[in-house]
């Protein structure tokens, strides 16, 4: 079926469907926020402050992309695109929806896989699996290279689209975020009054938007599959 007469799916993702591949989430026990402060290692003036606490944080994380594999949570988004125009807006930084094959990923706070500068921080430049980010590594513009991440307190370029993508949406799908955080958690806010929500995540997240969200406490795999019968009751076999 050609995609213009399929459904949309808009899909908002957080750290929680990449937990069960080995990333940590953020605000769980065992999360990053738990083992680092989020004004040394995700704020303009935390790297300002200690340039090389921040480049350690970042090349960590980027050497651990090379072991992680995309689990069913990425995956089942990738088969309901035979059925569905899905569009997957992440709050996430690794890679896995494009591991997965999803071929629509809008990122809101930027790519492991790929570095900036101080210069132009929304300028992204591939960043090679092989390599970390040094104090003294100047990009072309001639400032220092950092991580194409969005720290807190930076613009979020990709929020317009992303409003635009959810105003668009048939059914909207919540996956492995707390919504702690603007404007990603905002954009329930453009889901049309009579779309269908789903919000999948093994723990209850308070929404502050007063949709009827149809819940599958699970984790993100089973949860994922749990959604697909349900989306293969209501809307695949049915067409
Ligand atoms: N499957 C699905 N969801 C899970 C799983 C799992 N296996 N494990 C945990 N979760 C859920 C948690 O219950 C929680 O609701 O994932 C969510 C993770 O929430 P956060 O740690 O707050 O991560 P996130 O919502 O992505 O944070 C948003 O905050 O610090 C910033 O930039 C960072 O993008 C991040 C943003």
């Amino acid at each position: 079926m050609k995609n213009a007469l399929k459904k949309k799916l808009v899909v908002l993702t957080g750290a929680g469907i990449s937990a069960e591949s080995g990333m940590s989430t953020f605000r769980d026990a065992d999360g990053l926020w738990n083992n680092y402060r989020v004004e040394d290692v995700a704020t303009p003036e935390g790297f300002s402050r200690n340039p090389q606490l921040v480049l350690d944080f970042y090349n960590s994380l980027h050497r651990s992309l090379q072991t992680l594999k995309p689990n069913y949570g990425h995956i089942g988004l990738v088969e309901l695109e035979e059925f569905f125009d899905v569009r997957v807006i992440t709050q996430n930084v690794d890679n896995l929806h494009e591991a997965a094959g999803s071929k629509k990923v809008l990122h809101l706070h930027g790519e492991l896989t790929k570095y900036a500068s101080v210069k132009y921080p929304d300028w992204p430049h591939d960043w090679p699996f092989d390599t970390d980010l040094r104090l003294g590594d100047m990009a072309d513009d001639g400032s220092q290279k950092r991580p194409y991440i969005v720290w807190f307190g930076e613009g979020v370029p990709n929020i317009e689209l992303a409003a635009e993508w959810t105003r668009e949406a048939d059914i909207f799908l919540v996956i492995g975020t707390s919504l702690a955080v603007y404007p990603a958690a905002g954009l329930l806010g453009y889901v049309g009054a009579d779309v269908p929500v789903f919000l999948i995540d093994p723990k209850p997240v308070k929404s502050p938007y007063k949709h009827a969200i149809t819940v599958i406490q699970k984790g993100a795999s089973e949860g994922m599959s749990d959604l697909i019968d349900i989306f293969k009751r209501n809307y695949i076999l049915k067409d």
